[in-house]
């Protein structure tokens, strides 16, 4: 039995391959590093699709269409924003998602890459007492996202964090969805078991207690006696460690250099980067059975943290880019016409649990 189905292979696919031996994420043939920068979230989005939608149109056209699917969420939420202002974000943009179709074509897929972009601004400005900024269907999807929040600038750090967690293998949520899609469910549905696995600390509700880390060594002075504290306390340190990447994960420079595009960082990337050596310093000397480096969401927080986004809401702007792995996935397993039913051991009573 492999309670976590470390090395259980569960699927064949066309869409990623996260290599965690040799620290290298391939996206549908291409390295991220090719992608992250280079890519728009809208064109990560067209190689993600191909084959999975018979009416996929050209990139351009397609982000023509998610400007529209836009505008027709941000129509949708107005009438529920003021239903969801006591819920925390990233609960009101999922129960907003929640009555949208449930079915199987592009326009559904748009839909849903189009809902979270839209919400998470919506509800961020509505939290913090401010009106709506309605979508303009003309911008590219990061730069909308970006506007819709009131801000005039990050667009361009925010398409490349999109393009570098859009896909990721079988990670738990992107597994959540195809086990939803197994069974025939639609689009929405699946996305909803993705929005589900994905806020949790371990996968991506990580980001937020990474800016937690950072202001807490900030307002103590002391990294070393921070990060000795929590991990003699039995607890991990956010932003570090990985069930496949046995080296440092590919996606944590992509964002590095995404962050150099951001006039805002200033001295916070510095201090991060000297809390990082501290941290893979205390963790190589109490885990040196085990390799344990920076994943994907220490500079996720600084990232989204300089576009402007409050951490409460990083792991709903994580859903904003990993929805298009979501659905492609979705579709990949509902075209295998598989169901996924694994099997269990019965423990009859008494009998001790395997370990
Ligand atoms: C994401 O799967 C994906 O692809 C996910 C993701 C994606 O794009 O979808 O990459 C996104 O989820 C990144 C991970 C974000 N989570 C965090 O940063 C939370 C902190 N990291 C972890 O809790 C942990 O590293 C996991 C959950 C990510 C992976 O853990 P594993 O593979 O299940 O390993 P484990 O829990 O069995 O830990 C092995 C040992 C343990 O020590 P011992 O009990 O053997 O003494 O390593 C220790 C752990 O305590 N350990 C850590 C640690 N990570 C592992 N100790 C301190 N701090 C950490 N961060």
């Amino acid at each position: 039995m492999s309670s976590g189905l470390e090395d259980v292979v569960a699927a064949e696919t066309v869409l990623s391959d996260v290599d965690g031996e040799a620290g290298r994420l391939i996206i549908r043939g291409h390295p991220l590093e090719a992608l992250a920068g280079h890519w728009t979230f809208e064109q990560t989005v067209h190689l993600l699709f191909g084959g999975f939608f018979d009416d996929l149109p050209d990139p351009e056209r397609l982000a023509a269409t998610l400007g529209q699917a836009r505008v027709e969420a941000f129509d949708r939420a107005r009438p529920l924003l003021p239903l969801l202002a006591d819920l925390p974000v990233y609960d009101a943009m999922r129960t907003a998602i929640a009555p949208m179709p449930d079915g199987v074509t592009l326009d559904d897929a748009l839909r849903l890459i189009a809902a979270p972009a839209v919400l998470i601004p919506a509800l961020l400005r509505q939290s913090a007492g401010q009106d709506p900024i309605a979508p303009d269907p003309s911008c590219g999807h990061a730069d909308d996202v970006v506007r819709m929040l009131g801000r005039d600038k990050g667009g361009a750090a925010l398409d490349a964090y999109l393009v570098t967690v859009s896909d990721h293998g079988l990670n738990a949520s992107t597994f959540a969805a195809r086990v939803v899609a197994s069974t025939q469910a639609g689009l929405t549905s699946a996305v909803l078991a993705g929005l589900g696995a994905l806020k949790g600390p371990l996968h991506g509700g990580a980001p937020g207690p990474v800016i937690e880390m950072l202001d807490g060594i900030a307002a103590e002075g002391d990294a070393h006696a921070w990060i000795d504290r929590t991990l003699n306390h039995g607890d991990r340190l956010m932003g570090f460690g990985h069930r496949i990447y046995r080296v440092r994960d590919p996606r944590a420079d992509a964002l590095k250099a995404a962050l150099h595009t951001l006039d805002r960082v200033g001295g916070r990337l510095e201090f991060a980067e000297q809390v990082e050596r501290v941290a893979l310093v205390a963790l190589r000397q109490r885990k040196q059975s085990r390799v344990i480096e920076t994943n994907v969401e220490f500079y996720t927080a600084l990232l989204l943290e300089a576009v402007g986004f409050p951490k409460e809401s990083f792991t709903g702007v994580f859903a904003m880019g990993r929805v298009a792995g979501w659905i492609a996935h979705a579709r990949e397993q509902a075209l295998t016409g598989r169901l996924i039913r694994p099997k269990s051991v019965y423990l009859e009573e008494g009998r001790a649990r395997a370990a």
